[in-house]
């Protein structure tokens, strides 16, 4: 059965990549969230989506320019203040210390495509091995040197690669990489497409699945995954289609 992922936490409904966000998907029955991470001025794993703070909190300037307690002081609230009062920019440890007293998946992206964040996938790598999460994270990101390095550096983690365009040949490409998974734009998804992913037995998990026909044809095709804004609407769709 396609598995849902609340992207960024249940972003639609919630402020995205907060605690709040990330309760509300486990409250609805996501079978998993996909988050978002950069490192902070003082090497802290942070969830968020943007290089900059701009666009969700209160405040202006470059991630990597803040210690984490600074970064504290912002309210990340984003679009709902009129729901919600202050929520803070989260670690990932305090995402995977919650994770663990639950059963959900993890999709960790590594924001590393603007700025290339030199020691992050070693850390991320570290505080996953912490929590002893391994088989329930999933790393992917744009930049796909860094899943090669992700790859190599632990190999028991699953590894896939998100890209907006086609790909030519996408089955040999993923076995050069090594990668488990490819994490396409919707656009680019063809029932043919996950027909032969999954006789090469690659996951195919596109993004951002928010429309509710999108959602009925991705369960149809029978992709592995789909990350959703809404994945409660996901999963009322779900409950009401027989997917293979
Ligand atoms: O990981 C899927 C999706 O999150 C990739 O795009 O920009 O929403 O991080 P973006
Ligand atoms: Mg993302």
């Amino acid at each position: 059965m396609t598995k849902i992922f609340a992207h960024r936490g249940s972003a639609g409904t919630h402020p995205e990549n907060t605690m709040i966000a990330f309760y509300e998907a486990e409250r609805v029955g996501a079978d998993g969230i996909e988050l978002d991470v950069q490192l902070s001025k003082d090497g802290q794993i942070v969830v968020i989506h943007d290089e900059t703070i701009d666009r969700t909190t209160d405040g202006t300037g470059w991630v990597k320019d803040f210690t984490y307690r600074e970064l504290q002081q912002f309210n990340a609230v984003y679009k709902f203040a009129d729901q919600y009062d202050v929520c803070r920019i989260p670690l990932l440890e305090e995402v995977l210390a919650w994770i663990c007293s639950t059963t959900l998946l993890l999709n960790i992206e590594l924001k590393n495509s603007l700025i290339a964040y030199e020691t992050l996938e070693q850390k991320v790598i570290d505080m996953i091995r912490h929590y002893g999460l391994e088989d329930r994270i999933i790393l992917s990101s744009f930049n796909h040197n860094s899943m090669a390095l992700c790859r190599s550096l632990a190999p028991n983690i699953e590894t896939a690669l998100l890209y907006m365009e086609s790909l030519y040949d996408p089955w040999k490409y993923v076995r050069v990489m090594r990668a488990d998974g490819l994490h396409p734009y919707h656009r680019t998804v063809t029932e043919p497409f996950v027909r032969q992913a999954r006789h090469y037995q690659i996951a195919i998990r596109p993004f951002t699945i928010n429309q509710e026909p999108l959602m009925e044809k991705m369960f149809q095709y029978g992709v592995d995954a789909i990350f959703t804004d809404y994945p409660r609407n996901a999963k009322n769709i779900r409950e009401n289609k027989k997917t293979p």
